[in-house]
């Protein structure tokens, strides 16, 4: 794989293309990510917490400065692109309402599982061939990691309460299926060619499934099941395990 290691190296169109589609994507959910955590702050139960979310929120702003920057470089213009609901929020599912909070519950269901299958693909472009979106990411996983922490933390003590894990599970299915969505299409012709030039490793229902590994283990100690694959309106890519251990 050839690395591209400024945006005067891009080699053609296509790949010009493609990467200002995967910056696209990216750049709408973190802003739609730190609008999302400003529904959060208004349930977070302490005030440490209500610290906690705002700067959660201001990072995920950050996250977009640092994309925003590249696709500006590209010529793109940024100003509009965050006026415009339909690309910067509004971006998971492309309904707002599928990220509406309405308690603490929703809160820690959207940062275990939203958040963090947003940031489980910008792992794969770390290891992408577009450098500059490459050093970006490093700086915003390291931060992400800390946005996952704290999901894991909150769901685990609120499920040791048997009344609120019966909610959660009640409530699972819905916010685990629109995880799934963030990861698109498996096997798509996009798939085939991000892989050729490098720009992901491997195809997004892999990463989909290592994202389904990656919540397993909480979902065991929470004493949590994922919803059965028939039970789900959309279609997992076959690698996807949805067992999760006894306890
Ligand atoms: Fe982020
Ligand atoms: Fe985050």
């Amino acid at each position: 794989m050839t690395t591209v290691a400024t945006k005067d190296a891009i080699p053609d169109e296509a790949y010009k293309k493609m990467v200002l589609t995967l910056m696209d994507k990216q750049a709408g959910r973190e802003v739609a990510t730190a609008e999302v955590f400003g529904q959060c702050v208004l349930y977070a139960p302490t005030v440490d917490d209500k610290i906690r979310i705002t700067r959660f929120q201001a990072e995920e702003l950050k996250h977009f400065q640092l994309i925003s920057r590249l696709m500006s470089d590209l010529g793109m213009d940024m100003d509009a692109y965050v006026k415009n609901r339909q690309r910067a929020g509004a971006r998971f599912t492309g309904e707002e309402a599928d990220t509406q909070i309405q308690d603490w519950i929703d809160a820690t269901l959207f940062n275990f599982m939203i958040d963090r299958a947003a940031t489980f693909q910008l792992s794969e472009y770390t290891r992408g061939s577009y450098l500059p979106l490459a050093k970006a990411n490093e700086v915003i996983l390291k931060e992400e990691e800390g946005h996952k922490s704290f999901g894991e933390l909150c769901l685990e003590e609120m499920c040791k309460d048997p009344a609120t894990r019966a909610e959660i599970q009640r409530r699972f299915p819905k916010w685990f299926v629109a995880s799934m969505r963030i990861f698109g299409r498996a096997g798509t012709k996009g798939n085939e060619y991000c892989i050729e030039v490098g720009l992901k490793s491997r195809d997004s229902g892999d990463i989909a499934a290592a994202y389904v590994d990656s919540i397993r283990p909480v979902m065991a100690a929470c004493g949590l099941a994922f919803p059965k694959r028939e039970e789900l309106p959309l279609e997992l890519p076959p690698q996807i395990d949805l067992g999760v251990p006894a306890r």
